[in-house]
């Protein structure tokens, strides 16, 4: 192992409610059904493909000018809710991982379908921390294709089979093996028996990794 990619959202910083709330908002604006359990499936999934799965519970079609305003008219209150986003909402365990990795010479990159990515980054003040940052506004693929870890190895100068994934979304365990990475779930994403391992805490992370 030389490097470890981490997901942005649900590793790093929780932003499920923030999601859930503006997408909510879109869903109830326009009479579509909408709840948690449809949120938990949005999951390191992009936002074009989000918006397919919530409008599959909907009666209208939409033409592509009005799905380009649902996500736009989304995206508009999920920026808002970002705002809020601060230094302490970085997850229990993040900081002291990252720097137990950054003294082992592990380098770190951010591997996020999330067009927001620089934003909350810049937010909960990481935008310096990491080696390398790939996101949503770089591939043309989203979880579960592995393009995003792909640039983020590239980015790294890391060959794939020497990149560790950190990841919360099934699809992020499915597209790290897809591109032949070995994967470490968290949370939901140990659900997935594709991964490699499966932790409950960041802590459990730095034993599978043996650092120091
Ligand atoms: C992922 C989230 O990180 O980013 C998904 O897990 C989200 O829920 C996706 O849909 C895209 O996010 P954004 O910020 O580009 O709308
Ligand atoms: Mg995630």
């Amino acid at each position: 192992m030389k490097s470890v990619i981490f997901d942005l959202d649900g590793v790093i910083v929780s932003t499920d409610d923030l999601h859930f709330m503006a997408w909510k908002s879109m869903a109830d604006r326009n009479g579509i059904p909408f709840d948690r359990q449809i949120n938990n499936l949005l999951r390191g999934v992009s936002r074009a493909e989000s918006l397919e799965i919530i409008l599959r519970k909907s009666e209208k079609s939409y033409s592509e000018q009005q799905k380009q305003e649902l996500m736009q008219y989304k995206n508009d209150i999920y920026i808002k809710l970002l705002d809020n986003l601060k230094h302490s909402d970085i997850l229990p365990g993040v900081m002291e991982l990252i720097n137990r990795l950054k003294k082992a010479g592990v380098k770190i990159a951010i591997g996020s379908s999330s067009k927001n990515t620089r934003k909350i980054l810049q937010k909960i003040g990481l935008e310096t921390v990491f080696d390398a940052i790939a996101d949503g506004t770089e591939i043309q693929h989203s979880k579960p294709d592995p393009e995003v870890f792909l640039v983020a190895a590239r980015k790294l100068e890391t060959k794939p089979e020497d990149c560790v994934v950190v990841e919360d979304a099934v699809a992020g365990i499915e597209a790290a093996k897809a591109g032949n990475m070995t994967a470490i779930a968290v949370g939901d994403a140990a659900s997935s028996s594709l991964a490699d391992y499966r932790v409950n805490t960041m802590m459990q992370i730095a034993e599978v990794l043996n650092l120091e």
